[in-house]
């Protein structure tokens, strides 16, 4: 039978296709690399050798895919797990949808991939394979690999190495974010060492002049860049440049996964750092006190179900139509300053602000101060009752 496999280039995957072979009895293995806005060579990487070492290469571009159904709602719904910028979880359910469609294309019986049995990734992967009432094979996990017998068994099989033994770092790239993660870094005192960065530079060495920019939001996503209209894939691009080159964006974080085990992670997303900031800081001019209040919880739960890509809960559906409903008023402009690793919001603006000057400045003309002073009456009723009371007991 035939089997499609979810393929990096990366080493977990490459020995699939050889395990696949070897000790799965499958006779055709077709890989999928999607294209989800990483680097162009680590594409390239990918296709060269798929072809090389598949029965069948797919690369599929789901860079517009990506933009629209993942990274947009993610800037609408303020997208942090545990405080970074979602990446990986955002990319993992669309890249499985591709490689579903190819499998039923291939009239495979099976998808596989190369996720161990102690990430997210096999979750996120497993969940819309099932869905698709496919067999999941995962190698990897079921035969409880080790990084050393990998590498062993990628060299007596033919299969490029892509890492050193020296510098083991596992990376997972998109558009969005760049995770290094293993190696050294699995111990948490471990200082990382400069060279596991890719999009930024340190804050240490980032220009002395800081460079300021305006965003443009319609509806809740960035449309320009310093008022040039740009489309999302471009915009996003543009800004990991810029902030990357100004040193936003890293994260070196101990994290929560699903199954409740920690690991030491290291990001990169200078742009997700820029938008989100933009993003959440329009927000807090448009929406009411209600709005805002609410949707904290909102985006809390959508950013835990994305991390869990769970997209197929129905509950995912109407967190997200909660969310553009609010977004409708999200319109305007925000100043940003990107300086030494950071990003400073300098001013913001939008033709839905419903502040008023008026009503908040000191020398309020609309507002008698006088009225709220039997409305203080009131304020904290209960608690001088309950007070009260316990004097008397
Ligand atoms: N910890 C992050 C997440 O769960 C990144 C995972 C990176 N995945 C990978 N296969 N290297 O989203
Ligand atoms: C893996 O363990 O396969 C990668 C990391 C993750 O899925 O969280």
């Amino acid at each position: 039978g035939t089997v499609v496999l979810a393929y990096s280039g990366g080493l977990d995957t490459s020995i699939c296709i050889p395990l696949l072979k070897e000790q799965y009895g499958y006779d055709r293995v077709v890989t999928v690399a999607a294209n989800v806005g990483q680097r162009d060579d680590e594409i390239a990487v990918a296709e060269e050798k798929g072809k090389k070492l598949a029965d069948r290469h797919y690369t599929v571009d789901l860079k517009q895919e990506f933009v629209d159904r993942c990274l947009f709602p993610s800037i609408r719904a303020n997208g942090l797990y545990e405080g970074y910028p979602m990446g990986t979880s955002l990319a993992r359910p669309i890249i499985a949808e591709a490689v579903v469609e190819i499998a039923k294309k291939e009239g495979a019986t099976a998808v596989a991939h190369g996720c161990t049995g102690k990430g997210n990734d096999q979750l996120r992967f497993d969940v819309v394979f099932r869905s698709a009432g496919l067999e999941v094979v995962a190698p990897i996990r079921e035969n409880n690999m080790t990084r050393e017998w990998e590498i062993e068994y990628a060299e007596q099989h033919g299969v490029p190495v892509p890492v050193n033994k020296e510098k083991p770092w596992s990376v997972d790239e998109n558009l969005w974010s760049r995770s290094v993660e293993g190696g050294h870094l699995e111990e948490p005192d471990f200082h990382p060492p400069e060279e596991i960065y890719a999009w930024t530079v340190s804050a240490m060495s980032a220009p002395d002049t800081p460079l300021e920019i305006t965003l443009t939001f319609e509806k809740g996503l960035p449309v320009a860049l310093n008022g040039k209209k740009m489309s999302g894939y471009d915009l996003i691009r543009e800004i990991n440049r810029i902030a990357g080159s100004h040193g936003i964006g890293r994260n070196d974080m101990m994290e929560n996964r699903v199954l409740g085990i920690k690991a030491r992670e290291i990001y990169e997303h200078p742009a997700a750092t820029v938008l989100l900031t933009a993003h959440a800081d329009l927000e807090r001019l448009v929406l009411t006190r209600e709005e805002y209040a609410f949707k904290q919880s909102v985006d809390a739960k959508w950013a835990q179900l994305a991390y869990y890509g769970l997209i197929y809960e129905p509950l995912w559906d109407a967190l997200n139509a909660f969310i553009d409903t609010t977004q409708q008023r999200v319109n305007g402009t925000v100043d940003l300053r990107l300086y030494k690793g950071t990003v400073t919001v300098l001013g913001r603006s939008s033709p839905d602000s419903f502040y008023s000057v008026d009503v908040a400045s000191f020398d309020s003309k609309l507002i008698d101060q006088t009225d709220a002073i039997g409305f203080s009456h009131y304020y904290g009723l209960q608690a001088r009752l309950v007070k009260a009371k316990g004097k008397k007991n």
